[in-house]
């Protein structure tokens, strides 16, 4: 915690006065640093009042006599029309007032204590710049719908692919390149590969979860004025990148940020994007005419929009919803769940426990779960099964199975939690439980995936019986 100063004073009033006042006043309180002082626009030039500043190492800062005015101080001053500026600059900065006004014969201070939040973030920027770049982020969206017929103005892409450009990549090697794509024949070319993908994907799919994504919106390459394809050349930089060498996969998650950087200053321009990834990469790097050595990264759809959703389209659908953060944080090592500031919970059972209630099952998919101990083709040709194999090496990379190779029982309930969770994130409300294997890490995954479907309202049935219900 801090303190703020709050400092109203006559012209010309002393450092050594003012010096006496504070220190009187902040004898009285713990030792604690004085993050600022406020006082009202035109005394920050007072010399007194600057040396103060200057000798507690905190910066100055001011605010209009209007603003001040508006502050519901306790003390209000004697005198009508005279605003109590120490109490109110206290309470303006958004801290809660401590000591109220004190007077010395031509200054008066007041002292404010910040529980969480200084008038500045960092050096140079104000909370409120701060809390600009978090709302960018919150209000960042995948946008597949409503763009509007407006060109892109040059001065604004290039300030978008200005900020992509800055953004970091290992050893500097700025692995990536943009390639705008705005001639309707090229992005049809496109655009059919991506419908030609679309259908794979969608007779991959169960029934049920295709209905759902019948429904959906995947990309918007025809809606948009632009498109642009980031790449990666995984050589650029040589043989001796900095960092990359023990982690290749670095170059590639260096081309992933820079879009992240250009989805971001989009957004800040009014500009909607949306990622389509329903490609071959090499198909589109063939229509795009890359260098074989040159690989596709991301595929961009970019317009103007109106309005940005305030939930990803998936989750206003229903087709999948956020995790928790609190489920994604672990403290120290894995497993210790907890948001900081929090009692990391060592038990994933008890934290699928607390979790009741923050995710609810809302999702009609239905999963079947075959828990293994080594893959079994026979489990992978059904489209509505999902393998989860609890022993064994590493299966060939396949979506169709998750390789959960569990130590100890202990850790299998606690794996088993997490694919319940992740499922029901996923649109599942119901899972019907195979376990194949007799063995007592099996048991424990299966035991997991029952309370962590428990917990998160899902139906779990296993051949013959209802175990849980949401009910
Ligand atoms: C690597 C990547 C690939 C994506 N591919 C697609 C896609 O092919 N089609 C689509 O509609 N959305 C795609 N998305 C967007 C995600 O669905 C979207 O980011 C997610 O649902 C969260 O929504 P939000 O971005 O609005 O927060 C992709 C996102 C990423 C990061």
């Amino acid at each position: 915690m801090t303190l703020v100063l709050g400092i109203g004073l006559r012209s010309g009033t002393s450092y050594r006065e003012l010096r006496d006042l504070v220190d009187a006043v902040l004898a009285g309180l713990e030792p604690q640093e004085v993050s600022q002082v406020v006082t009202v626009n035109g005394r920050e030039s007072e010399p007194g009042l600057q040396r103060l500043a200057a000798s507690l190492g905190a910066p100055l800062f001011t605010a209009t006599k209007l603003e001040l005015s508006q502050q519901p101080v306790p003390t209000p001053s004697e005198r009508p029309g005279t605003t109590n500026v120490a109490e109110a600059a206290v309470l303006l900065s958004g801290a809660e007032l401590v000591v109220p006004k004190r007077k010395s014969a031509r200054a008066t201070v007041a002292v404010g204590r910040f529980p969480h939040e200084p008038l500045t973030a960092a050096p140079g920027y104000a909370v409120g710049e701060r809390d600009v770049v978090h709302r960018v982020l919150a209000e960042r969206r995948d946008v597949r719908r409503g763009f509007l017929d407006r060109p892109i103005a040059d001065d604004v892409l290039t300030r978008v692919l200005e900020s992509a450009h800055r953004a970091p990549s290992v050893g500097l090697s700025q692995p990536w390149d943009f390639v705008l794509v705005r001639d309707l024949a090229t992005r049809r070319k496109v655009h059919d590969l991506a419908v030609a993908q679309r259908d794979a994907f969608a007779a991959s799919l169960p029934a049920d979860r295709r209905s759902a994504f019948d429904g959906l919106k995947i990309e918007a390459i025809l809606d948009t004025p632009l498109n642009i394809a980031v790449t990666c050349d995984p050589g650029r930089g040589g043989r001796h990148v900095l960092g990359r060498h023990a982690d290749p996969r670095t170059t590639w998650f260096s081309a992933a940020i820079a879009i992240q950087n250009l989805w971001l200053a989009a957004r800040a321009e009014g500009l909607g994007v949306g990622w389509v990834s329903f490609f071959e990469p090499g198909e589109v790097g063939a229509v795009l005419d890359l260098p074989a050595h040159v690989e596709l990264v991301g595929y961009l759809c970019v317009g103007h929009v109106e309005e940005f959703a305030a939930a990803p389209e998936l989750v206003r659908s229903g087709w999948a919803a956020r995790r928790p953060l609190s489920w994604a944080v672990h403290q120290e090592g894995w497993g210790q769940r907890g948001l900081p500031g929090e009692q990391p919970s060592p038990v994933i059972v008890d934290d699928a426990a607390a979790a009741a209630g923050v995710v609810r099952a809302a999702g009609a998919q239905v999963v079947r779960l075959v828990v293994v101990e080594a893959t079994d083709a026979a489990h992978l040709e059904r489209a509505e099964a999902l393998v989860v194999q609890v022993g064994g090496e590493r299966p060939e990379a396949d979506f169709g199975v998750l390789w959960r190779p569990a130590r100890t029982i202990d850790e299998a309930v606690e794996l088993g939690v997490e694919v319940a969770r992740d499922l029901v994130l996923q649109g599942v409300g119901t899972i019907h439980l195979e376990v194949v294997s007799d063995s007592a890490v099996a048991a424990g995954l299966a035991r997991g995936v029952r309370l962590g479907a428990l917990a998160c309202g899902a139906v779990t049935d296993e051949p013959g019986q209802v175990t849980h219900s949401s009910a």
